[in-house]
């Protein structure tokens, strides 16, 4: 039985149910399938795949995930790898948020590794859960708050998944 790693970052926790969804599509496919935030991997070459995802901050993966595809960019060009990116712009997915989501990870992702598949979800923005900082921030951008994760969107990219990822 292949098996498969979901990995994430994650700084208020929403991302966590993206990547569990994932995860549970895999298995329900038949994989065997570990759940884990990426900064506890200590070996992606033990799996058979790898998928990996962040939210956007500013235009940017996590520095986990970041670091994690930096740190580990040797086991994952000889593997087949996927990735996912949740933000707030992701509830509309037009060429141009898509785009600018796309761009944010050229040099910190794009630049190790080449995705078979991407995944692009709306995600959840709690001002409640947030420091006073980032509560700011997205009081300026006028970002509505809310959770917009749509299981039915990531259930049906996990799906498409396997044939991705193993032909
Ligand atoms: C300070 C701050 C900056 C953000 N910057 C972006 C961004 O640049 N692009 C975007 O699409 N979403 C952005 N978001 C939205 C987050 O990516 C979204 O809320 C995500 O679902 C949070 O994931 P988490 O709960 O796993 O941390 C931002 C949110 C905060 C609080």
């Amino acid at each position: 039985m292949k098996h498969i790693l979901v990995c994430y970052a994650t700084r208020y926790g929403s991302t966590v149910g993206i990547a569990a969804i994932i995860a549970d599509e895999l298995k329900k496919a038949g994989y065997q399938v570990t759940l884990s935030p990426a900064s506890d991997v200590h070996d992606p070459g033990s799996y058979d795949a790898v998928v990996i995802g962040s939210p956007l901050y500013m235009g940017k993966w996590l520095a986990e995930a970041r670091e994690f595809v930096s740190r580990f960019r040797n086991s994952l060009k000889s593997r087949p790898v996927a990735i996912f990116t949740a933000g707030f712009t992701l509830r509309q997915r037009t060429g141009e948020n898509l785009r600018v989501a796309d761009e944010a990870l050229d040099s910190s992702v794009k630049l190790f590794i080449s995705p078979l598949h991407k995944g692009y979800f709306a995600g959840k923005l709690d001002p409640d859960r947030m420091s006073s900082a980032d509560r700011e921030i997205i009081k300026l951008t006028g970002a509505m708050p809310g959770d917009f994760r749509e299981p039915d969107e990531i259930k049906k990219w996990a799906r498409e998944l396997p044939a991705m990822l193993f032909g």
